[in-house]
């Protein structure tokens, strides 16, 4: 059970968690433990996207909470950011058979889930980690080029796409990039209120514009 982090989600997570556990639209629940809803909250406006739960999140029915979670935990606390201010979820809520990639059909098996933590939270920031999370929102990208790099949908949702701390523990060499991308996060989360007051005193000054 998610324990803490679950006792803490608010009532519209809480409710969408019970309905992601009962969840039978694509077979990967028939091999699966149990579904992995996601857990934290939406406090910093952060929302982490993974891309399926493994070995140990099958188990337990947390994200990230293996070797690759334990990264992570330790890129956020890098940046002053407590795992239990953000959420934490993935492109599929069931762990695939041996760990492989997940199916185009259980990836849109799950869209619907996504879709109502998005509308719950509304976050300012959606970070997807490795390529099946970037594809959701950039299908024709390339993780390589496109990381570290803050986009906006056309609907709207602003993407920070990084490379998966799983894909760091395999090939060291990216671990700079992440460490380098997360120090981005942080500088969007700190100039992220500047930007928005001067929005407000932007459309302020034009009401009073309007106004005279
Ligand atoms: N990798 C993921 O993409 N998600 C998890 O929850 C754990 C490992």
């Amino acid at each position: 059970m998610a324990g803490d982090n679950h006792a803490r989600m608010n009532d519209p997570l809480r409710g969408l968690a019970s309905e992601i556990r009962a969840c039978m639209a694509c077979a990967l629940h028939r091999s699966a433990r149990q579904a992995v809803p996601g857990e934290g909250s939406g406090e910093s406006g952060v929302f982490f996207l993974g891309e399926a739960p493994g070995y140990n999140e099958d188990v337990q029915g947390r994200p990230f909470v293996g070797a690759a979670g334990q990264l992570l935990d330790e890129l956020l606390a890098g940046i002053g950011l407590d795992r239990s201010k953000v959420f934490i979820t993935n492109v599929v809520r069931h762990r695939p058979p041996e760990n492989r990639d997940p199916l185009p059909d259980e990836v849109g098996a799950c869209d619907v889930w996504l879709k109502r933590h998005l509308e719950i939270l509304r976050p300012k920031v959606i970070v997807t980690l490795g390529r099946h999370a970037m594809y959701k929102f950039f299908p024709a990208e390339s993780i390589s080029r496109v990381h570290g790099k803050l986009r906006k949908t056309p609907e709207g949702l602003v993407i920070f796409p990084m490379f998966h701390p799983a894909a760091a523990l395999r090939q060291p060499a990216l671990r700079g990039a992440l460490v380098a991308d997360f120090a981005t996060l942080a500088l969007f989360l700190s100039a992220e209120p500047v930007a928005k007051a001067v929005e407000e005193e932007k459309t302020a000054d034009q009401m009073t514009l309007f106004s005279e």
